[in-house]
C-alpha cells in the first residue's frame, strides 16, 4: 500500500539508489559497529542523504545516544555548525564531535534566536510527540525537519506524523480543525522514505506488509556494497523528511500555548 505524501517528492527513487555505494563506503567506518538501539543503515543512509543534499549551514540533531549520528552529519555535512540535544550523555563513552555544541536541555527550552531558520536541518531521533516539534519548529521559521521513528498506528513510544495522517486518526487541534487538516496546511513536502531492500518480517516479527510501506528501492542484493542495507533492514522506521511552509510568524501556526489544556502531548501516543 502506498504511504502518506504531501507535495512534489524532493528526492527520486533514482536519487536514492545511486547514492546507496557511497554511504555503504562511508558507513564501513562508522565508529560504532553495532548501533544497537540507535539507527542502522535502514534509516541512517535517508538522514545521510538529506543532510548531503540540503548542504544546511546549521544541524540540530536532537537524540544523540552513543553519538553515531552526530558522526554521520559530520560526513555528510561537513561545514555545517552541528547543535547536538539529549538529556543523557551515553554519547560520551561513544562518539564526541569536537565541533558540536551540546545540551542537555529540550529543543523547546533552547533559544534558538541567533541561527538562520532557514538554512538549518532539524533532524529528530528523541521519541518525543512529532506533532509538538513540528508546531514548534513551524512557529521559529524552521522549515527543514526529519522524523525517526514514524511509526504507524498502535507503534512505538511516541506520536509520529504518521499516526497523524493515518485515517484513524480523527482527533481535532481545535474545534472543527482536524489534527490531520492542520498538519497539511503547515507542510509544503512530506516525503516518507521507502525500504531500501525489504526483509520478510518487520521489526516486530509481522509480515512485511502489515503497515503501509512504499515498494523497496531494491529487491535484491546486486553488488557486495548492498549487504549491509539487507542485514540490517528490519531496523527501518518509516523515516521522513518534511519542508515546512513560509508563513508568516504567527498567522497560519496555533500557538502551543493555546494547546495546553487540550494536549498532553508527552502521552499522546
Ligand atoms: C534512539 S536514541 C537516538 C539514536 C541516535 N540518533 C543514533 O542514531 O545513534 C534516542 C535518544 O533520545 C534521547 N532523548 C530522550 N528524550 C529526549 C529529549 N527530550 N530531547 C533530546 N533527546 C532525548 C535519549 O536519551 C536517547 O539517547
Amino acid at each position: 500500500m502506498k504511504t502518506h505524501t504531501i507535495g512534489q517528492s524532493q528526492w527520486s527513487r533514482d536519487d536514492l539508489l545511486n547514492a546507496l555505494e557511497e554511504f555503504s563506503r562511508i558507513y564501513e567506518n562508522r565508529p560504532i559497529q553495532d548501533n544497537e538501539g540507535g539507527m542502522k543503515a535502514a534509516q541512517m543512509f535517508y538522514a545521510w542523504f538529506v543532510a548531503k543534499s540540503l548542504q544546511p549551514k546549521t544541524i540540530i540533531e536532537s537524540g544523540i545516544w552513543y553519538g553515531q549520528s552526530t558522526w554521520m552529519f559530520e560526513q555528510a555535512a561537513p561545514d555545517a555548525d552541528l547543535f547536538c540535544i539529549d538529556p543523557a550523555t551515553y554519547y560520551k563513552k561513544g562518539y564526541t564531535s569536537g565541533k558540536a555544541k551540546y545540551f542537555k536541555k529540550d529543543f523547546t527550552k533552547i533559544d534558538w534566536s541567533h541561527i538562520n531558520p532557514k538554512t538549518t536541518f532539524c533532524f529528530f531521533d528523541d521519541h518525543q510527540n512529532a506533532l509538538q516539534r513540528m508546531i514548534h519548529c513551524a512557529q521559529l521559521g524552521f522549515q527543514h525537519l526529519m522524523f525517526e521513528d514514524n511509526y504507524p498506528p498502535g507503534k512505538g513510544d511516541c506520536y509520529s506524523l504518521k499516526k497523524a495522517f493515518h485515517a484513524s486518526e480523527t482527533r481535532t487541534l481545535l474545534p472543527g480543525l482536524a489534527i490531520r487538516d492542520y498538519c497539511e496546511n503547515l507542510i509544503d513536502v512530506y516525503q516518507e522514505f521507502p525500504p531500501i531492500i525489504s526483509p520478510e518480517m518487520n521489526r516486530w516479527g509481522e509480515p512485511w506488509s502489515t503497515y503501509d510501506v512504499d515498494e523497496p528501492l531494491t529487491t535484491e542484493i546486486q553488488n557486495e556494497f548492498q549487504s549491509i542495507y539487507a542485514e540490517e533492514s528490519e531496523n527501518y522506521t518509516w523515516v521522513n523528511y518534511v519542508k515546512l511552509k513560509e508563513f508568516e510568524k504567527n498567522k497560519h501556526c496555533i500557538q502551543l500555548s493555546d494547546l495546553k489544556k487540550k494536549f498532553d502531548w508527552s502521552s499522546m501516543v
